[in-house]
């Protein structure tokens, strides 16, 4: 029997099609992993790596368990950088929405970008702790140091990092698959790249202070990352200025272009999409929306964490809250502190 009607067949291949297409940052599902990953056969249980990354899990376990802590890591630092948002990067906690991710939008440029930078950040600082046996302090630079200053403490490794985990991550990205989602694809490499840029400029020096007392006559410094928080405060400024591209030709290939400006490539340093958001204001499904009801506003904030941009004119609701502090508190000679515990009452509001 061979009677598989087209509409079938065609529903079928656009499944598949749906399905490959949020392949690419499905290794985000990891963050939920709560074993401890030690054992080979655990990688085909592991959710959503592909056939080459689970291949690199059963080489490198240490490897894979840095990963599992990256993912934690970008869900971790979205949701805050992008708390005062309407979006609010649940999209990222409940997996049903990661097609919304997939379809090319200014929020799918800044989670890629933030995930790129977030894996190369966790495995570069991994060989700095030595959680990771394959790779050690990164390279102590080359010019001579200020009076005063001299090298020595741990490197992040950034040039490890960089290389292990743009294999890892861009990996679905770089299958050889013909399909229409070329173009996605070229979005999303670009994306993951300005991620690792970003990473890169959060390169910087740290120093220790030696010397008699404290005095810092002599300053200890290497090469450290910045905090994740700071790079993705870094990525969340790319993504308000985000530029909309389009897929046409340029010189002697398609390029992705922006779709206003045509008349200069894109930046290596611009976070682009190819489809515009909806607004976030109420819930779909089908958009990936989880709309703001009861989100948390404030009244006196002009942003947009304020009351009439978070609740989209809907309005919203006062509740009150305790809040403990410590208060009243006393300095007692020598050398410790006293202090009572109070209790404020504020008031808060949520949207309707
Ligand atoms: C693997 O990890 C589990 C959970 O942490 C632990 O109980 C077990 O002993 C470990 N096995 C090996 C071979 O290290
Ligand atoms: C994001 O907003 C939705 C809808 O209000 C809420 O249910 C969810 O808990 C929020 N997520 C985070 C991480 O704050
Ligand atoms: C509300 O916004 C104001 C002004 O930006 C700020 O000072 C205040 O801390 C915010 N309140 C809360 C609860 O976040």
């Amino acid at each position: 029997m061979t009677s598989a009607s087209p509409s079938r067949t065609l529903r079928l291949v656009a499944l598949v099609l749906l399905s490959q297409q949020c392949l690419a940052i499905r290794w985000l599902a990891l963050s939920q992993t709560t074993e401890h990953i030690n054992k080979t056969q655990q990688c085909k249980m592991l959710p959503g790596l592909v056939s080459s990354q689970a291949q690199l899990c059963r080489s490198n376990l240490e490897l894979m368990q840095v990963i599992v802590q990256a993912a934690r890591e970008v869900k971790k630092t979205c949701q805050k950088s992008f708390a005062d948002m309407r979006w609010n990067c649940s999209s990222i906690d409940a997996p049903k929405y990661l097609p919304d991710l997939e379809r090319g939008t200014r929020e799918s440029a800044f989670v890629y970008a933030l995930s790129a930078a977030a894996i190369s950040h966790t495995i570069a600082r991994a060989c700095t702790t030595g959680d990771l046996k394959l790779c050690s302090c990164g390279p102590t630079p080359g010019e001579i140091p200020e009076p005063g200053y001299r090298w020595g403490g741990c490197a992040d490794n950034l040039h490890y990092g960089l290389v292990v985990g743009s294999k890892f991550s861009d990996s679905p990205l770089k299958m050889k698959r013909k399909s229409g989602l070329h173009t996605n694809k070229l979005m999303h490499l670009h994306n993951s790249e300005v991620g690792r840029q970003a990473l890169k400029a959060a390169l910087v020096m740290k120093c220790k202070c030696h010397g008699v007392s404290g005095s810092c006559s002599i300053r200890t410094c290497w090469r450290g990352l910045q905090d994740l928080k700071e790079i993705a405060m870094d990525l969340k400024a790319k993504y308000l200025s985000a530029t909309k591209v389009v897929h046409r030709p340029m010189g002697m290939r398609k390029q992705l272009v922006p779709k206003d400006i045509d008349i200069r490539p894109v930046r290596e340093n611009e976070l682009v999409y190819l489809h515009s958001s909806p607004d976030f204001c109420t819930r779909s499904e089908k958009l990936g929306s989880v709309g703001t009801q009861d989100r948390q506003c404030n009244k006196t904030s002009s942003g947009s964490d304020s009351c009439d941009l978070m609740c989209c004119g809907r309005g919203y609701n006062p509740y009150t809250e305790t809040v403990a502090e410590r208060c009243h508190c006393k300095y007692h000679w020598c050398c410790y502190v006293t202090c009572k515990k109070c209790e404020r009452i504020v008031e808060r509001y949520v949207c309707k």
